[in-house]
């Protein structure tokens, strides 16, 4: 599957906008850097073209990234989750690719991070295809991968990244940007049903970390 011409990441400025931002513009993909600021955004794509390079940047408000590429990742905590597909759906293209990374833990609400919340959808990826409009797909990936670990331009990955989503093609292109970034696998999990499970691991995998003090992946072995 082709990489596509561009990526906009909606929450550009934080810690995994920021990670995604800098491997995707190191594999030379150009992208649309978004934030509840324009500002912000552009002070993030600032920090990045210092630190790759060649980078091809644009900035804006999400609702304006969200609509200036084919592919939009959504970094934003869960408790923005909702406010932030109401900015963006109407700036949605049908045929857009929506890639999810939410995992609705409990710090949404005060609680723990090794722990998550109930959502009425089934799954932080289920509500965001709930609140897109008609022929906006989206995909739920990304929820294991360390932030810190791909803002540090040394680490290697070596670990796996489950992918689910209802639209096969879809998913091939949601694959294609998780493979750009050296060392990780896509690993076709579903339907976005089964993200209900995927958003889990990264509680599991927190608590895990937290013992371990390191930022763990997941391998699915055998395949
Ligand atoms: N951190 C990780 O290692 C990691 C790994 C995998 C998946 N995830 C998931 O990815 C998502 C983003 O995680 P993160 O650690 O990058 O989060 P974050 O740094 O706390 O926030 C990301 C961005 O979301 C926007 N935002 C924050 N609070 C908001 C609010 N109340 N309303 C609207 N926008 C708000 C902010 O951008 P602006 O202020 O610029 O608008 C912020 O920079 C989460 O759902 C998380 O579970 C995280």
């Amino acid at each position: 599957m082709p990489l596509p011409p561009r990526v906009s990441i909606v929450g550009a400025s934080g810690a995994l906008g920021q990670g995604l931002a800098r491997r995707w513009a190191a594999a030379s993909i150009p992208l649309a850097l978004g934030s509840r600021e324009a500002d912000r955004a552009q002070a993030t794509a600032d920090e990045l073209s210092a630190a790759v390079a060649g980078a091809d940047l644009e900035s804006g408000e999400n609702a304006a990234v969200a609509g200036a590429a084919p592919v939009v990742a959504v970094a934003v905590p869960f408790a923005a989750q909702a406010q932030t597909y109401a900015s963006i759906a109407e700036a949605l293209a049908p045929g857009t690719v929506v890639l999810d990374a939410t995992v609705p833990l409990a710090t949404a609400v005060g609680g723990k991070p090794t722990r998550t919340l109930g959502v009425w959808q089934g799954s932080a990826a289920q509500q965001a295809a709930s609140l897109v409009p008609d022929g906006v797909s989206v995909v739920s990936a990304l929820h294991t991968v360390s932030a810190a670990l791909l803002a540090d331009p040394e680490h290697r990955f070596d670990e796996d990244v489950l992918v689910c989503g209802d639209d096969k093609e879809s998913k091939a292109t949601v694959a294609a940007l998780v493979e750009a970034i050296e060392g990780l696998r896509a690993v076709d999990a579903g339907p976005l049903d089964q993200s209900r499970i995927a958003e889990s691991l990264t509680a599991l995998m927190i608590g895990i970390n937290i013992r371990n003090k390191t930022h763990a992946g997941i391998r699915i072995t055998g395949l």
